[in-house]
């Protein structure tokens, strides 16, 4: 009986240290991905571009999948000692909304915030090491349709996500790059 629990507990944790693995090759979606997404937010809303406090700009019209009006903020951030350019992209909805719309009540019309954070070099070398977020209008992270957090290498070596879109930008992945402080 005592050789059976034990190797039951073997085989558990087999398992534990098999799916930390498989964890760790994911390229999101980790629970260390959503430690940093939730303190990339809180440097986000020291810079007032997320939360209660975050100014707005004048939206512009936007096209799927980001939403039907747009805000987009440049600048930089440090998260966990780590200093790197941010791109921070406010979603609008639903489909029709207006520019007045949004204006007169834009945290009724926020859908997601979608990030962009540059971590250290060799984060991820091949995508120009973006660390790529999607949040709710609150912060709080959002599932891809398998119900896995948004958060981290989004979704490299994969067909579809922000990656596999984004590669479609030249070479920064940044579709407006005009507009990136150098
Ligand atoms: C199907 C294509 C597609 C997917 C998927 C996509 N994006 Fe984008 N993204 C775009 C396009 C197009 C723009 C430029 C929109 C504009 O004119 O402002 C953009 C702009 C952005 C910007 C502003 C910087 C830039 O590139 O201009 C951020 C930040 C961003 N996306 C984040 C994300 C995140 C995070 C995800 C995944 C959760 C994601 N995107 C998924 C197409 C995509």
């Amino acid at each position: 009986m005592k050789h059976f629990v034990a190797s039951l507990a073997a085989a558990a944790l087999a398992v534990g240290a098999g799916s930390a693995v498989a964890q760790n090759e994911m390229p999101f979606g980790s629970e260390h991905d959503v430690e940093y997404a939730e303190l990339l937010w809180d440097a986000m809303e020291s810079l007032n571009i997320a939360g209660e406090d975050r100014v707005t700009g004048l939206p512009y019209e936007g096209t799927q999948p980001h939403g039907m009006m747009l805000e987009t903020f440049y600048t930089e951030a440090t998260v966990d000692g780590h200093t790197g350019d941010l791109i921070v992209k406010n979603n609008y909805g639903p489909e029709g909304v207006t520019v007045d719309d949004v204006l007169s009540n834009p945290d009724n019309h926020l859908g997601a915030v979608t990030v962009m954070f540059r971590r250290e070099e060799g984060y991820d070398s091949e995508n120009q090491d973006w660390f790529w977020v999607r949040y709710a209008a609150d912060g709080s992270i959002a599932n891809n349709p398998d119900g896995v957090p948004m958060a981290g290498r989004v979704a490299a070596g994969m067909d579809t996500g922000c990656i596999a879109c984004h590669q479609g930008a030249a070479g920064d992945l940044v579709f407006t790059s005009d507009h990136l402080a150098e």
